[in-house]
Order: structure tokens, then sequence, then C-alpha cells
């Protein structure tokens, strides 16, 4: 069965975000991204790269890793923002809303329901894994769902924004396994859990 991964970048005190919840990693961003961070992305997660920056890179590759990629409503605005409708063109993008009315790009699937319930569903079907993108209120939500994780460590610290589960996640302490890291010289590590 497809499993369900929470790839996402966290500061080392576990926070993917500043508080005002916009990017982080944007031109008024305070993380930076250095080139070995990017090579890594381009090499070894190309379809995690949104296509702006794929097209930037001349990456075409399809990647091994997932085939459809979820959003809370919040990260989605950011893209939307910036005049983007899907980032994500290459992969099957759906995003999760209870108060918009109507997707704005005929190849984003808006989820109105439980996103449990949905990714229980996707999980059914055959595929590559579900890439779990953010932001941190819809992973809190999906927090028993989540069978591995990827963290891409970044060498900062911000001592307070959005947590890697959200503001409003319950006390539930699980224990993982790790199955892969990767040291960049840069200073990120990208370190795999798997659910134990
Ligand atoms: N570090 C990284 O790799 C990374 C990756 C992605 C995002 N981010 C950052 O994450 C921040 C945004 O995260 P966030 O936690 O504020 O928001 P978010 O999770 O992106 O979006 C929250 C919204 O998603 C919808 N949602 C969440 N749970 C739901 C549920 N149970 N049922 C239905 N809809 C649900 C709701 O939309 P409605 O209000 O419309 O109902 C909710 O307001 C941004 O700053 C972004 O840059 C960082």
């Amino acid at each position: 069965m497809r499993k369900l991964v929470y790839y996402i970048a966290a500061t080392l005190d576990g926070f993917i975000a500043g508080p005002d919840g916009a990017d982080p990693t944007g031109p008024d961003g305070f993380w930076p991204i250095p080139d070995d961070y990017v090579q890594h992305l381009a090499t070894e997660y190309p379809e995690t790269l949104p296509a702006p920056a794929r097209e930037a890179l001349s990456v075409t590759a399809e990647g091994t890793h997932f085939d459809t990629v979820l959003e809370g409503r919040k990260s989605y605005e950011i893209g939307l923002d910036a005049g983007i409708t899907d980032a994500y063109p290459h992969l099957r993008h759906l995003v999760f809303s209870t108060t918009l009315a109507e997707s704005p790009d005929p190849a984003v699937e808006l989820v109105t329901g439980d996103p449990v319930a949905k990714v229980r569903e996707l999980k059914q079907e055959d595929g590559k894994d579900i890439w779990l993108i953010g932001g941190g209120e819809l992973a809190g939500a999906l927090y028993g769902e989540i069978d591995r994780l990827i963290v891409k460590l970044g060498p900062l610290t911000t001592g307070t924004g959005i947590p890697l589960f959200g503001r409003t996640a319950a006390f539930d302490p699980r224990v993982w396994n790790l199955t892969g890291h990767t040291v960049l010289d840069s200073g990120a590590a990208f370190l795999t859990y798997t659910r134990a």
C-alpha cells in the first residue's frame, strides 16, 4: 500500500515557518537555501520542486518518490498570491479547505471533507507514495496517518514559529525508526523516519 510521507523542511527547534505564515524561503524569507541543497533536491527529489524552480533548473525528471501532493489551504495560497494556481502540475495535487468555494485551477482537486478519510482512500489506490507538503495544521490533522517523515533539518533556529504539526496538535507521543540520512556540507540533514 502506498504511504503518506510528511516531507518537510524544519528548523533545529522544530518550526516549518515563521509566526506570520509567510514563505520562509521566499525573497523576503529568513531561511537560506544553499546550492548543494538545491542540487540535492534536483537529484534526489525532483518531483518536490515547484514548476518555476524545475523550469529554472531545467529539471524534467519525474522522480521516484511521489505522484501526489497534499496541501493545506494556507500553504496553497502562498503560491496563489504569487499568481501560481498549480505549483505542481507534474503531480496529482489536492488542496484541503473548508472555506474555498471552488478550486482556482481545474488540475487542483479541492477537498472539503475529512482529510483522514481522503488519505485512507488515496492509500488504497495504486501509485507512488503521497507527499504531505504541509503546512503544520494539515499535518496535525493527518498526524495518525503519517507513515514516514522526511525532515529536511535546516541549520537554523527561530525561537518560535509554526510547529511541525501546527499550533493545536494534541499530545500523542510516537516513536519513529531512523531509516535513512544524508548530511550536506552546508549543514542541512535529510532524516528519514519510518513509523515504528
Ligand atoms: N517548511 C516547509 O517545508 C513548509 C512546507 C509547506 C508549508 N510551509 C509553511 O507552512 C505555513 C502554513 O501552514 P499552516 O499550518 O498555517 O497552514 P496549512 O496547514 O497550510 O493550511 C491550513 C488550512 O488547511 C485547511 N485544513 C487544515 N486542517 C484541515 C482539516 N482537518 N479539515 C479541512 N481543512 C483543513 C484549513 O483551510 P480552511 O481554513 O480553508 O478550512 C486550514 O485553515 C506557511 O508559512 C508555509 O510557508 C512550510
